[in-house]
């Protein structure tokens, strides 16, 4: 059970095992620059004020953008950045100490895509890595020298893939954390920019 007030909405997800897995690992020391790719209900992000007041969030669905806000307010938490837009887009040119992404990883076949927002938080393209591949490819950009991302996936969408990927982009991965359900693992993965 969070430790916040949490408001929730039928377009935006409900935080879960991953979101928990996530915020009770953060790595993030006093007065470093965070950015929460896919903020959702704001909960990682809410954990995350505790160690720091340099937040910016940002979210895909625009019901989530509100919905974090709203959160934010009900919870006394002021000063964090709420951006709207696909994963880097809306922080272009800026760069970051640590960087965080429960991502949307569950393989999703075209039948099963939902015509609405929601569809945003879990829906990861036939292997799962639609939106990991893209982020991955795009984070260090956005990554200050030393600086560290932590990044949510299951063993569904190819954990080996992405600790690979994550070599061959020049970081050191590893995975952190990782909670078995019936049909896949949900793991952390934390990479340095060296
Ligand atoms: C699994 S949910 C995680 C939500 C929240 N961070 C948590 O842990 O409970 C994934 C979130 O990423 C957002 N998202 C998906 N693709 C995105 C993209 N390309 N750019 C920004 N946000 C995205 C979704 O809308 C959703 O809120």
């Amino acid at each position: 059970m969070p430790d916040f007030i949490l408001n929730t909405d039928d377009n935006v997800y409900n935080p879960a095992e991953d979101s928990y897995l996530l915020a009770d690992n953060l790595e993030i020391q006093e007065g470093q620059s965070v950015l929460e790719i896919g903020t959702g209900s704001g909960i990682v992000a809410m954990y995350a004020s505790r160690l720091t007041d340099r937040i910016t969030v940002t979210d895909i669905n625009f019901d989530a953008c509100e919905l974090a806000r709203r959160n934010f307010e009900d919870n006394g938490i002021d000063g964090i950045e709420i951006l709207f837009g696909n994963l880097f887009e809306p922080v272009e040119n800026r760069k970051f100490d640590v960087i965080l992404f429960n991502t949307p990883y569950l393989p999703t076949e075209d039948d099963d895509v939902i015509d609405d927002t929601i569809n945003y938080a879990f829906d990861g393209g036939v292997n799962g890595r639609k939106v990991i591949d893209l982020f991955l490819n795009e984070v260090g950009n956005h990554l200050n020298d030393g600086g560290i991302v932590q990044l949510i996936q299951s063993s569904l969408s190819g954990n080996q893939e992405t600790l690979s990927m994550l070599d061959e982009l020049g970081f050191i991965a590893e995975i952190k954390a990782s909670e078995h359900f019936f049909f896949e693992d949900i793991t952390l993965i934390n990479a340095y920019k060296i």
